[in-house]
């Protein structure tokens, strides 16, 4: 191989220039890198969300989420298992309810026996050092896809809120140890903390949304719960302007008023600004969504064998962390919970 070496005088110039300081020798070894990486991605930061739905039999696979699986009540209580087996500490459900469930109001929402209270309840049964979280919306039960209840066009607001008070008591009594309200309605917090201590769940947590954004990147997720088909129009007169940051403080800081133990900003990748500002700014633990657009967009891009889909994973991830992020919810969780553990 042919040798190049530098002139004495130019390393001399460098040394002088930098002061001495190479930042490449801490990057020589993985051992030196590995000494002083700032952040590391645990299994014990992730919160894997499932989909359950009604039946038994094989995972039904969602077209636009390649790897991501509708789940038997069944296979939840499998998934539990091996979110034990694998260090992740809670489970997020989420219902695949067929449209002949569904109605105006999303009835089923306030049905004890609905699939995400089945499941609920067979998970604590099962696996009962696994958490659960529930979210608390509408949307998976309406026949119109949005998060709450309907004038003409207008989704009400103080209408919404009193079904999801009842949504969430009947969460807490099937089992669910964290209610995510991510409907975006106002008061809502204030309102299921009140509705939840009235019912004896005072050591039920609550995680809002407390930033979540009207995206693009919910697209898959609306696929694989069976909304997207039925959405009439956008969630934009409830979900957050992706113009606006300070408006998400806001938000956060009020919920915070109203009772929230923990907060989330959703999506996650395109607003690692908001993660990083309020996790610094409020000081409370905060948590990304990396919602399903972000799970499909790199799935594709692996797909077509344009991107290494273990690294592109774990930067994804790791990228969370590094701004602050107390955990994330990812679809990758059980596949990062294995990569963090080298299986
Ligand atoms: C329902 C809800 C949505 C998501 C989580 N809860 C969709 C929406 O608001 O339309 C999206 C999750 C994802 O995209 O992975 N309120």
């Amino acid at each position: 191989t042919e040798r190049f070496r530098a002139d004495p005088a130019t390393s001399a110039r460098i040394d002088a220039a930098t002061g001495g300081r190479r930042f490449r020798r801490l990057r020589q070894h993985d051992w030196t890198r590995r000494l002083v990486r700032e952040t590391q991605l645990s299994p014990a930061d992730l919160i894997w969300p499932i989909f359950v739905r009604e039946g038994s039999g094989a995972p039904e696979p969602v077209a636009s989420m390649p790897g991501v699986s509708r789940l038997s009540v069944e296979g939840c209580v499998e998934a539990a298992r091996e979110a034990r087996d694998l260090g992740i500490p809670v489970l997020a459900l989420f219902p695949y309810t067929q449209a002949e469930m569904r109605d105006l109001s999303g009835s089923e929402a306030l049905n004890a026996g609905n699939l995400v209270c089945r499941a609920s309840r067979a998970i604590k049964e099962a696996v009962p050092e696994v958490g659960i979280l529930c979210d608390v919306a509408l949307d998976p039960y309406t026949s119109h896809g949005h998060d709450g209840v309907m004038e003409g066009s207008r989704i009400l607001n103080d209408a919404t809120v009193e079904l999801l008070c009842r949504q969430a008591v009947v969460q807490a009594q099937a089992g669910c140890d964290i209610i995510g309200p991510s409907d975006m309605m106002d008061g809502r917090v204030a309102m299921i903390r009140e509705a939840l201590d009235a019912e004896g769940f005072r050591d039920t947590l609550i995680m809002s949304y407390a930033a979540k954004y009207a995206s693009a990147f919910y697209a898959p997720f609306r696929d694989a719960v069976g909304s997207n088909a039925l959405l009439k129009g956008d969630k934009r007169t409830y979900q957050m302007d992706y113009g606006n940051s300070e408006e998400a403080v806001r938000e956060a800081s009020q919920d915070l008023d109203e009772g929230a133990d923990l907060i989330m900003v959703k999506p996650g990748t395109f607003y690692l600004d908001i993660v990083s500002r309020l996790s610094r700014e409020l000081g409370v633990p905060t948590f990304a969504y990396q919602t399903s657009g972000e799970y499909a967009m790199i799935m594709a891009a692996v797909g077509n064998g344009w991107l290494d889909g273990g690294r592109a994973m774990m930067e994804s991830l790791s990228a969370f962390k590094r701004a602050g992020a107390a955990g994330v919810l990812s679809y990758f969780s059980p596949r990062a919970a294995r990569a963090c553990q080298g299986r």
